[in-house]
Parts: C-alpha cells; sequence; structure tokens
C-alpha cells in the first residue's frame, strides 16, 4: 500500500518535469529505450514530437496534475532534458524522482531555484500528502540536490551520470583537417591497447594483428616488428573484399584475465571448426534450397565466428604480453551467412554494461536488397545488434533448447528476452551493414553507427547515413534506406508494412551524388566525437568521411544532448612535417588515400585513417596552414 502512495506522486512531479515543447530527450530514455515520435498530439503534455511516454501514460498524468495544486506555472512547467523515466532506475521504482546534476546550472539546482517556495500538494519528497515546499524539507540547494540528485560522478543514475556534466561547448566551424602519415601498410582497423598506453593494435583484413607503439605529435613514424604479429590468424581466416578479420575487442578486465576475442569469417568448406546453425532456416522464413548454390558458393558455406583468444602464458602478466597463444580458448558465436556480402562483423564491449556486443548486417544479396527480409524479422539475427553475456555459460542444454549459436548467455534486460516471437540476443534491430559503430567517450550513451546505402541505378536515393543505436531501436532498413521508402524487385521473404514499424532516422548522412568522386559509388565510414586536445577547432564533433577518400564531414549538435546535428564537409591536406610525405590526387591537394577502412581512436583519442596507403593522424590543423582560433599556436 505504502508503495501506491508515493508512486502516485512521484509520477506526477517527475513527469511534468520532463514533458515540455521546448524540450526533447534524445537519445535515451532512463530505461536505455529511444524516445519515438507520437502520431497524436498527447492530449495533457499538451505537444507532439519525441517522446518516453505515450497517451495512457499520459491521461495518468492529467489526472494526477490536478491533484498537485500547483500554482506557479514557472515551477509546474519544468522540464528535465536527461531523462524520460525519473521514478525508475533500472526498473526498481524509486520513492523520489531523480532530478540528475548538482550543478548550478544543471536541472537538480534549477528545480530548486523555481520551486524551492511553491507549496505542492503530494509533493514526492514530502511524508504527508499536505501541501509541502522544498524549503520546508531541505536546508539549501546543496542538501536538496544531494538527496535528489546524487553525486554528479554516480555512474548509476541519471543516464549513468554522463549527460548530467555540462562539457565545453562543440567548437565553431573547423576551416580544414589536417591529417599526417604514419605508415606505408594497409590496415584494415586500429583499436587502443586496453591498459590506457600509447600502444594500439593494427588489423589486417587477412587476419594479422600487429601491437605498434604510436609516436607523440612530430615524433616519428609507427613501431611495431612487421614480421612478428601479436596473433596470426590467416589459417582460419577467410578473406577477399568483404570476408576477413572483422574485429577484435578486450575483455573490460583485460589487464587482469588475459581474455580478448575476434570475429572472422571463415570457410566451412576448408577450415576445421568452422560450422554453426545456418541463419537460412525455416525459423527465419528462408529456404536454402531457394537461394542456391551461386557462383559456386552454397548458402551458409561462409561464416560469421566470434572467438575467445588470450595472452596468458606469454608474458608475466597481460600488460607486458607483445604475443598471444594461437590457441583458441572458447568459441562464442558462430552462424552460417546466406549470402556472401553484408555481414558487418564488429564487436566491442558497452563501457557500461560490460556486455559483448556484435553487428551483423542483413546477409547480402545485395543488389536484392535483404530478399528474405531478415532485417525485419526478429527471428533472424541478421540486421541486428546482438548484445551477449560471455562471462557466464550456458549449459549444453540450453544451447539446445535456447537455440543459441554458442557460449554466451542472455542478459535478463535484453529487449526481446521475454518475446517468443523474437530472438532474445537482439538488442537492436533493422542494420542494412553497420560500419562502425563508436562511443562518444564523453558520453557512453551515444552509440554512433555509421551504414553504408543501398547502391541504385538512381544515386539520388542513395543514402549514407549514421543513427545513433539505442535498445529496442529499429534503424528501419529494408523498409527504408535512409528517410526514403525502399522497393525490393525480389523478396521471396517477404515484406514488411512501413505502417507496422516506428522507425528511427538517421541522425546524418549525405546522397551519393553528393561526394566528389562522382562515380556513383560512396560508402561512408563511420566516426567519432572528436575528444582529443590535440585539434581545438574539431573538438565536440563528429568527425566522418567517405570511403573513396575523397570527401570528409563533421557535424555539430546544436544544442547539445539534442539529437540535432548540422553537417558540414570540410577541406583536409597533409601536414607540411608529416613524417612520410603524403601522395596526392592529381593535381590538388588532397592527399591520396585510395581506399579508407575505418577510422579509430587511440588512448589520446586522437583519431587515425587506416586506408589502403597507409596509417593516418588527425593533427593541429594549423600544420596545414588552417586558421583555428582556439590554437594557442595561432595567436
Ligand atoms: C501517422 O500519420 C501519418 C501521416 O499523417 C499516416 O499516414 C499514418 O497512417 C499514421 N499512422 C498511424 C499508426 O496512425
Ligand atoms: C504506455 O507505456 C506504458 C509504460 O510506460 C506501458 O505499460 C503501456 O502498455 C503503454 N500503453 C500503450 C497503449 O502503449
Ligand atoms: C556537486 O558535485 C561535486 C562533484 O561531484 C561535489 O564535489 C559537490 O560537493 C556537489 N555539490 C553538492 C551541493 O552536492
Ligand atoms: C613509405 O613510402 C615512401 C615512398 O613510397 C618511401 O620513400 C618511404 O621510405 C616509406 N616509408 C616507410 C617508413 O616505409
Ligand atoms: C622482429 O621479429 C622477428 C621474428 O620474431 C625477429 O627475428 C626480429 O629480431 C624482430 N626484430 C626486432 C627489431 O625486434
Ligand atoms: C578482474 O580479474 C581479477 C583477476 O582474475 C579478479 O580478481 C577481479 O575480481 C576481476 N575484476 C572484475 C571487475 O571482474
Ligand atoms: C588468464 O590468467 C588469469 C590470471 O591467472 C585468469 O584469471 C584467467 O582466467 C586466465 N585466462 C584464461 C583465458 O585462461
Ligand atoms: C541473389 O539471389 C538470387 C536468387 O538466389 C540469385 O539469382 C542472384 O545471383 C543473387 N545475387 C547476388 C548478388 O548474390
Ligand atoms: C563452446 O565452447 C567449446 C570450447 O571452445 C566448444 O568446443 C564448443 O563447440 C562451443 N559450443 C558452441 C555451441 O559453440
Ligand atoms: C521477463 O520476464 C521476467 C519474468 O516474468 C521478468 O522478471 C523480467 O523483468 C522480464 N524482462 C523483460 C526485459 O521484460
Ligand atoms: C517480414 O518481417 C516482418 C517483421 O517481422 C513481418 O511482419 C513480415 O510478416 C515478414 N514478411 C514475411 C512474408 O514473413
Ligand atoms: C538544429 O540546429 C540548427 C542549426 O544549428 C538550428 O537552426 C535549429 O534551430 C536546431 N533545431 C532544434 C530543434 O533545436
Amino acid at each position: 500500500m505504502g508503495v501506491e502512495i508515493v508512486t502516485v506522486p512521484v509520477l506526477l512531479l517527475s513527469t511534468l518535469l520532463i514533458l515540455s515543447p521546448s524540450c526533447f530527450s534524445l537519445p535515451l530514455c532512463t530505461d536505455s529505450t529511444s524516445p519515438i515520435t507520437r502520431n497524436t498530439t498527447l492530449a495533457f503534455c499538451g505537444y507532439s514530437g519525441s517522446t518516453c511516454c505515450n497517451a495512457t501514460d499520459d491521461s495518468a498524468i492529467q489526472a494526477q496534475f490536478s491533484a498537485m495544486n500547483i500554482a506557479d506555472s514557472s515551477c509546474a512547467s519544468k522540464c528535465n532534458p536527461y531523462s524520460g523515466e525519473l521514478y525508475t532506475v533500472d526498473d526498481a521504482p524509486r520513492t523520489t524522482p531523480i532530478l540528475c546534476s548538482n550543478m548550478t546550472d544543471g536541472f537538480c539546482a534549477s528545480t530548486w531555484d523555481t520551486c524551492k517556495n511553491v507549496a505542492i500538494t503530494n509533493n514526492p519528497f514530502a511524508t504527508t500528502s499536505a501541501p509541502t515546499k522544498l524549503s520546508d524539507l531541505y536546508h539549501s540547494e546543496a542538501d536538496f540536490c544531494m538527496s535528489a540528485g546524487g553525486p554528479v560522478t554516480d555512474q548509476t543514475v541519471c543516464l549513468n551520470g554522463n549527460s548530467a556534466s555540462f562539457p565545453p561547448t562543440t567548437s565553431a566551424s573547423p576551416e580544414g583537417i589536417c591529417i599526417e602519415k604514419l605508415d606505408n601498410a594497409t590496415f584494415f582497423s586500429m583499436v587502443p591497447h586496453p591498459d590506457g598506453s600509447n600502444r594500439v593494435f593494427l588489423l589486417t583484413l587477412a587476419g594479422k594483428i600487429f601491437l605498434a607503439e604510436v609516436p607523440n605529435n612530430g615524433m616519428g613514424t609507427l613501431k611495431y616488428n612487421a614480421s612478428q604479429p601479436f596473433l596470426d590468424l590467416t589459417d582460419r581466416v577467410n578473406v577477399d573484399f568483404e570476408f576477413g578479420l572483422q574485429g577484435i575487442t578486450f575483455h573490460p578486465n583485460f589487464t587482469n584475465n588475459g581474455r580478448f576475442y575476434v570475429s572472422y569469417n571463415c570457410d566451412s568448406k576448408t577450415t576445421p571448426n568452422c560450422l554453426g546453425k545456418c541463419s537460412c532456416n525455416p525459423e527465419t522464413g528462408c529456404d536454402p534450397s531457394v537461394i542456391g548454390v551461386i557462383d559456386g558458393v552454397e548458402p551458409c558455406q561462409y561464416q560469421e565466428v566470434v572467438a575467445e583468444y588470450t595472452v596468458n602464458g606469454t608474458s608475466s602478466s597481460p600488460v607486458t604480453a607483445t604475443v598471444a597463444s594461437r590457441i583458441e580458448v572458447r568459441r562464442i558465436f558462430t552462424m552460417g551467412l546466406p549470402y556472401t556480402t553484408q555481414h558487418a562483423g564488429e564487436v566491442f564491449f558497452g563501457p557500461e554494461d560490460g556486455y559483448l556486443y556484435l553487428m551483423l548486417g542483413d546477409g547480402g544479396n545485395e543488389t536484392n536488397g535483404d530478399p528474405w527480409n531478415f532485417s525485419q524479422k526478429k527471428k533472424s539475427l541478421l540486421g541486428k545488434s546482438l548484445r551477449l553475456d560471455i562471462n557466464h555459460f550456458p549449459t549444453p542444454a540450453d544451447i539446445i533448447n535456447l537455440g543459441l549459436f554458442g557460449n554466451y548467455t542472455i542478459p535478463s534486460d535484453n529487449p526481446f528476452i521475454n518475446n517468443s516471437n523474437s530472438r532474445p540476443e537482439i538488442w537492436a534491430l533493422g542494420f542494412r551493414n553497420p560500419w562502425r559503430c563508436n562511443y562518444d567517450s564523453d558520453r557512453p550513451s551515444y552509440l554512433f553507427c555509421g551504414e553504408t546505402g543501398q547502391d541504385h541505378a538512381n544515386t539520388s536515393t542513395t543514402f549514407e547515413k549514421v543513427s545513433l543505436v539505442t535498445k529496442a531501436g529499429n534503424y528501419g532498413w529494408r523498409v527504408y534506406d535512409g528517410f526514403d521508402l525502399y522497393n525490393p524487385t525480389y523478396t521471396p521473404g517477404g515484406s514488411t508494412p512501413p505502417s507496422s514499424i516506428n522507425p528511427i532516422f538517421p541522425i546524418l548522412g549525405y546522397y551519393h551524388y553528393e561526394t566528389h568522386s562522382n562515380t556513383g559509388l560512396a560508402a561512408i565510414v563511420a566516426g567519432f566525437v572528436y575528444r582529443a586536445k590535440t585539434d581545438p577547432c574539431l573538438f565536440g564533433r563528429f568527425v566522418y568521411l567517405d570511403a573513396y577518400g575523397f570527401d570528409m564531414w563533421t557535424a555539430a549538435e546544436i544544442p547539445y544532448m539534442s539529437g540535432n546535428f548540422t553537417t558540414q564537409r570540410v577541406d583536409f591536406t597533409c601536414s607540411k612535417q608529416s613524417p612520410i610525405p603524403c601522395d596526392f590526387v592529381d593535381s590538388t591537394t588532397i592527399p591520396k588515400l585510395s581506399f579508407v577502412f575505418s577510422i579509430s581512436q587511440d588512448n589520446n583519442e586522437d583519431l587515425f585513417l587506416t586506408a589502403q596507403t597507409g596509417v593516418y593522424r588527425i593533427v593541429r590543423s594549423v600544420h596545414c596552414g588552417y586558421k583555428c582560433n582556439r590554437d594557442s599556436e595561432n595567436r
């Protein structure tokens, strides 16, 4: 009973604080789902727009509002930009709302300022339902915010505390991006060493991983031993342009337990231990005999694998290891792929939840655009972001009963865990071929994922995009390609009616015809929010480029935390102080990158490009002669 008495007023004040036309809480509600755009205007909250609340919630709030008797409108119309559900954290009800942020310009402080002397009936902070002022209950803003806001550094509330901070504003438009060349070799991607040092791992698509030292700015080239890889998996990786070693990620406790995970493709016809459940099966409504043999390749001949490896036994501690054991510790995931393209395969750990995320593309047959409707079917893992617990293992019986694809368990808060029409591994859906996904290192609730668009004869509708990926989000493919409806011509697996889904549209992107390459070809390489101290004129901007190496952009989020991104194409060139001089595209100042595979970040949060012609780092823009009035070297 007591619960009901407190729950009602808490819902009331907290929701009052949320819903106002002047704010929207993109990208996340506190339950980690994305706010959605409602068709109908909410009767009480009085606006249509992105919201964490529905019409049922809305009328409940309306009924409760009058009970509060708030006369002062400045108190009653407050909006919390950080949270959609202040009265629960991780599904646990709270007796008082979480106000987030104790800072003077924060939400808690401004709630205190405008509401402290207003009498509120059923005040959620009071133990009585009689009209009570906040100033009757707390002596000061500090008292109130310590109780209602929690310390700013508390990582368990308020979008894990991150949105409660107010970082410096995004920099003004940069004049250009300056890069330097640090190596001549072709790498597919790069990840920082988990020990926080200046070391990085460089991956080749063919299956080699090198451990390299990154020089300080102006101090030379990448240092690594090209004849001694950290790990060589070329004997088990199947490589062509689409297949290969797709990623590496380190256990959050790697420095103690030495565990890390690789994602790669293998050929079940030639490689031992390369055979998992086929993604084309009756459960997913796909018939391998309809696919047939295409160019000598059978359905599910090629597989996606995630496997655990270790540095144990090669060194006295994981941090000092320079080589890994070639013996696989444990197979985490094996799944057969229907066609030979668009399987993605990036793996990474959630910075806050410690779970393993695996990104999977729609599985290909790209001229026909996901003919089996995999990306929208929740019984298929293709076109999905998966979230797996790799610290707890299933029993052999669980693997069979749950139809798992390997040695992992399902986190209890995965969104579709209780839905018998869905695979429980799914975290988000509706992807075509995500490449790549990166968290904003200052805001772990912001997961940016780039996605390539479908190639059409008509390039005016082919959109390269970036989305903010959240729990249970549906990113629309193949009902939509970006903002445009997509009409496939070959659909043995059926289609999803547009009216049956609530897609989350991209935050930014570009059409193929907008690039300089002018060939109709384009592929986005996403992208990081620039957080390094190296170029102050890029700080806070999302940096991304096109794989054909002619076009770079930055995007600014204005206002901060709004999900509203404004993009700008930027010039780029090569520093005259580059340790290895750059080659240039004929009669231009554009460095000759050729195909760009990835943009990556090191532990200094500097950004790097791994391209066909080498490894490049973004340096101070003044080194290329661009003006940057925030750079002290410029004044
Ligand atoms: C939402 O509004 C659009 C445009 O007004 C309409 O076409 C669509 O059918 C509506 N959807 C629902 C679920 O009411
Ligand atoms: C509205 O959202 C609540 C959770 O906030 C949910 O329990 C309820 O089923 C939803 N109602 C409708 C009509 O979608
Ligand atoms: C606000 O947070 C800061 C940083 O966590 C802390 O030092 C300070 O004591 C807090 N102030 C109040 C009034 O709670
Ligand atoms: C990189 O290539 C350039 C020209 O192709 C060559 O002059 C240079 O020695 C190479 N540098 C390294 C570090 O391999
Ligand atoms: C590079 O690795 C090879 C093969 O392990 C080794 O023989 C050589 O000494 C190493 N070179 C350096 C400079 O460490
Ligand atoms: C990390 O690993 C060490 C050594 O295995 C262990 O003692 C510690 O509890 C682990 N920490 C976490 C957070 O799992
Ligand atoms: C590696 O060694 C650490 C420390 O003894 C241990 O905690 C961990 O489980 C080992 N990892 C593997 C893969 O055996
Ligand atoms: C797509 O699938 C159809 C039907 O199996 C096949 O005829 C065609 O060759 C496939 N195309 C590609 C690019 O895989
Ligand atoms: C689980 O891991 C073990 C050890 O690597 C492996 O033999 C087994 O095949 C794995 N199970 C699955 C379903 O991948
Ligand atoms: C799934 O069902 C269980 C048992 O009813 C419940 O405790 C849990 O919260 C549910 N999980 C989700 C994500 O809905
Ligand atoms: C395609 O997938 C959607 C979403 O699961 C489903 O509603 C639709 O029925 C599917 N089409 C067919 C023919 O299975
Ligand atoms: C989005 O940003 C643009 C450019 O800064 C600005 O003009 C517009 O008002 C912003 N929209 C919202 C809803 O804040």
